[in-house]
């Protein structure tokens, strides 16, 4: 028999739990679907994936009661859903805005997956049983976390008990070009008093947490022309300019010995984390055996005098994320390359300028050019650094929704990656984030053989379901 808050009985988080554990099968199921679909969005050559992932996540959210569209953009369709609430009180409760990503990232080098990135495959691991799939945590099972815990308030209690928005966009990882735009443009439809983002990390599998700072990220391509054509490296070598050996000046320029970004102007905005954070961060107890002895690693390295969790969560950086150009082949090609070119990275920290961050390094590029040379440039992207609330009273209520499951507090928590929505949500929707995601440290985001473990998908589940009771239960 269902529980209905329309007779104004709201299910417990007992029952709800309850409900999800007897559905968890078919919740995984569902999962495997949705991790089906190749949904690349930065590759033109999964466009119809993408969509179809789209209309996919729409069929689900309408299964349960929501008014749901895939919504034309400029770029891949932006899902939103929207369903009222039951019961005669949900207009007076809280409107809850919930944001996640159905797109992924590309899945090559395929050769290193123990299985094909596309057809999820349940495998046994020293913590149990675990999901790998191309977007299994990033962000597929995280999305499928709220959706799921939305159906064990559907079956329940007919609906959420409050008004919920998802907004789910397919672009994340690429750059959420689409997104602005589409916010100017949706703003009425997404009015809400708190956008809850499930796209971070746990702290460890047992222990949940909330993100309160992310990173921003400037991403540039820099491609150096030198000769109009290959050339002959004995005939030309010596009396030109190689391509490749500017960019590689241009990259060792980029850090001194202490591994400090040398662009004039990087650090402006930079600022020192308060003493109270910092201590908070020491009592979290990080392990830099595990973190590293996962990768292969036993030392750190980075800016000096910095432990690990500050190069990661409160400094900027940055990395090249690819770089090409001349003979790639097997064996000896003698040759100058006419061409060469990187993809560069820098993550923000504080109040860094990414427009001026961007143009600084342009600069820092044209200045190491030798006559004959030319740099073209494509800015892939920008987004300042964030920091949200650690006060909020939605934050008061997730640590209620979390401790149900968990048995404990969420600790507090920064990330070193972006998630560029959540200052544009910030900015235009004037709504401030609460980052509450269940990723670890291990999934292989982004790399090959991505997982999800299914206790964090369950718990996933158990937490958005166990928080939304605590949203209901704060005043509008
Ligand atoms: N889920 C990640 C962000 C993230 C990574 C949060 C690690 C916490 C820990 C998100 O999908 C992502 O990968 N973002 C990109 C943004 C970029 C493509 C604009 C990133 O951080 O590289
Ligand atoms: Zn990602």
């Amino acid at each position: 028999m269902s529980h209905d808050t329309r007779s104004g009985n709201a299910p417990t988080t007992q029952l709800l739990l309850a409900e999800i554990d007897r559905a968890f099968d078919a919740s995984t199921a569902r999962l495997s679907e949705f991790l089906r679909i190749p949904s690349v969005s930065t590759d033109p050559a999964f466009d119809g994936e993408t969509r179809r992932c789209a209309d996919w996540l729409v069929g689900q959210l309408r299964e349960l009661g929501f008014v749901a569209e895939a919504a034309k953009t400029i770029g891949h369709p932006m899902v939103v859903a929207h369903h009222a609430g039951v019961g005669p009180d949900a207009t007076k409760r809280p409107r809850i805005l919930y944001y996640g990503h159905y797109d992924v990232q590309p899945a090559d080098p395929l050769e290193l997956w123990a299985s094909p990135p596309f057809e999820p495959t349940v495998v046994d691991g020293p913590r149990g049983k675990r999901i790998v799939a191309r977007g299994a945590v990033d962000d597929k099972g995280q999305v499928m976390g709220i959706v799921e815990a939305l159906r064990a308030w559907h079956t329940l209690a007919g609906g959420p008990p409050c008004p919920v928005t998802l907004m789910i966009e397919g672009e994340e990882e690429s750059g959420s070009r689409s997104l602005e735009p589409f916010l100017h443009g949706a703003k009425d439809r997404l009015a809400a008093d708190v956008c809850v983002v499930s796209d971070t990390g746990m702290w460890d599998i047992k222990t949940p947490a909330i993100t309160t700072r992310l990173r921003g990220l400037v991403y540039s391509e820099v491609t150096i022309h030198g000769p109009t054509r290959d050339l002959h490296s004995g005939m030309y070598g010596g009396a030109v300019p190689n391509p490749i050996n500017v960019l590689a000046r241009v990259v060792a320029d980029l850090h001194d010995a202490e591994r400090k970004v040398m662009i004039p102007g990087f650090y402006d905005g930079v600022s020192d984390v308060p003493a109270e954070t910092l201590a908070q961060w020491d009592s979290l107890g990080f392990s830099d055996a595990e973190f590293l002895g996962d990768i292969g690693l036993t030392e750190g390295f980075g800016e000096r005098g910095r432990t690990t969790i500050e190069r990661t969560w409160s400094r900027p950086t940055c990395d090249v994320n690819g770089i090409f150009g001349g003979y790639t082949g097997k064996g000896a090609k003698t040759v100058i390359a006419a061409h060469a070119t990187a993809k560069i990275s820098f993550r923000l920290v504080s109040k860094q300028d990414p427009e001026k961050i961007a143009a600084a390094f342009e600069a820092f590029v044209l200045a190491r050019l030798p006559a004959g040379c030319r740099a073209e440039f494509e800015r892939h992207g920008t987004n300042p650094a964030i920091e949200v609330s650690e006060t909020s009273r939605f934050l008061g209520a997730a640590d209620r929704g979390l401790r149900a499951v968990f048995a404990k507090s969420p600790l507090l928590i920064g990330s070193g990656g972006s998630i560029p929505a959540v200052g544009s949500i910030g900015r235009i929707l004037g709504m401030d984030s609460l980052l509450v995601g269940f990723g670890l440290d291990d999934d292989c985001v982004h790399s090959p053989n991505e997982k999800f473990e299914l206790e964090c998908y369950r718990n996933a589940i158990g937490s958005h379901a166990a928080m939304l009771s605590e949203f209901a239960a704060l005043s509008r």
